[in-house]
């Protein structure tokens, strides 16, 4: 054991974020153009052994849950394999999967089984005609599909992720929330964040948390719950109408979390991210195809933690968007 990794801050890392493609299904406007992006060449990937071996690195750091991100997770091919060669790492972490749910409903059962414990799925309507003109595609029977696959094969707690925009989709705050309470799903509304690749965030059309829980409580009563029941996740919790169904607000703008932050992210092209708004990256894929040794790859690990800074600087008047964009990242 080679752990825990510890920032200069005093922060533990646990959680490991891979983006396993910057390919996606969907084209939402608030990550990428419509056109798509200039994909990453296949040879700058991570192969799956590749990709398990970084991840044992990280397990043997302290890592004890690895989401699986993307661009779109599902796009990847053997996503089944990826999920089994983590499972059966010692220890074995907890494994997850932030996805749009285009795809799901054929795979939730082998990605259970192949030990995928719980999965994420971002839905930002319920329209089908507000779906095409934010996602510009014709999938949201695809997504409700996919999320209702994922419960019934136990990759639960299913929790929804949804971005409001001001004029798209800011007024179905409420309807995501009975939709979410009616199924059984964790419903988390989550602030837009300058990561978008054309470069259009704009401060004065974000729907902030507080303006969020406004239109949740025109329709419901809300408790916040006390920040251990949040630990270091970004969702601040309310119990709604007195429970013991949740809703969860993700303010990474309005009220930033990382003073408690415990992520690492690893790039589909083997980039070690130490946060979302990192300047800098730590290249593994090179050491790793030179011959690195596990101990070589873990200092790696350990470089990019200790230059990790507090926190992001998207309230600073100096802030500038990170080079590489939400889909190449993984959220
Ligand atoms: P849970 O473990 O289920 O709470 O997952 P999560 O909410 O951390 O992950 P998910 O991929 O569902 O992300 C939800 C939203 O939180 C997305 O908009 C992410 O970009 C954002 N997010 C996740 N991790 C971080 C982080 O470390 N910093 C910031 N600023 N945002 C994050
Ligand atoms: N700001 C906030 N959240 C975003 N997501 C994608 N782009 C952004 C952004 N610019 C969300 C997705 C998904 C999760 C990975 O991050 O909707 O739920
Ligand atoms: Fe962690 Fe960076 Fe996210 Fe802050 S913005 S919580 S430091 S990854």
């Amino acid at each position: 054991v080679r752990g825990p990794l510890v920032d200069s801050y005093g922060r533990v890392h646990r959680d490991l974020r891979i983006s396993v493609t910057d390919r996606c299904s969907l084209r939402c406007t608030y990550c990428m153009p419509e056109s798509g992006m200039p994909w990453l060449p296949r040879d700058t990937m991570l192969t799956t052994p590749e990709l398990v071996r970084l991840a044992g690195v990280a397990v043997s750091l302290g890592i004890e849950e690895v989401r699986l991100t993307g661009g779109e997770p599902l796009l990847r091919r053997d996503l089944v394999e990826v999920v089994a060669g983590i499972a059966a790492l010692d220890p074995s972490p907890e494994i997850s999967m932030t996805t749009n749910g285009v795809g799901l409903a054929k795979v939730a059962g082998a990605l259970r089984e192949a030990g995928m414990t719980r999965v994420n799925v971002s839905l930002d309507t319920l329209r089908r005609e507000t779906f095409i003109e934010l996602a510009k595609r014709d999938r949201l029977g695809d997504t409700l599909a996919g999320i209702e696959a994922a419960a019934h094969a136990g990759l639960t707690p299913v929790k929804i992720n949804s971005v409001l925009m001001r004029g798209v989709n800011d007024h179905e705050a409420v309807d995501l929330l009975a939709f979410a309470l009616e199924h059984g799903y964790e419903q988390r509304f989550i602030e837009q964040m300058p990561l978008d690749a054309q470069h259009q965030w704009d401060r004065s059309q974000m729907i902030v948390g507080e303006e969020i829980l406004d239109r949740l409580r025109a329709a419901y009563e809300l408790t916040p719950l006390p920040d251990e029941a949040r630990g270091s996740a970004p969702a601040e919790l309310f119990l709604v109408d007195g429970g013991p169904a949740t809703v969860g607000v993700i303010a990474s703008v309005t009220m930033p979390f990382c003073g408690t932050c415990d992520r690492v992210r690893l790039t589909a092209d083997g980039q070690v991210r130490n946060c979302l708004f990192a300047t800098g990256e730590t290249d593994l894929r090179g050491p790793l195809r030179d011959g690195a040794t596990d101990d070589e790859l873990a200092d790696l690990f350990r470089a990019s933690i200790g230059a990790k800074l507090p926190g992001h600087a998207i309230n600073d008047p100096t802030f500038l968007q990170p080079p590489r964009p939400m889909s190449r990242i993984g959220g």
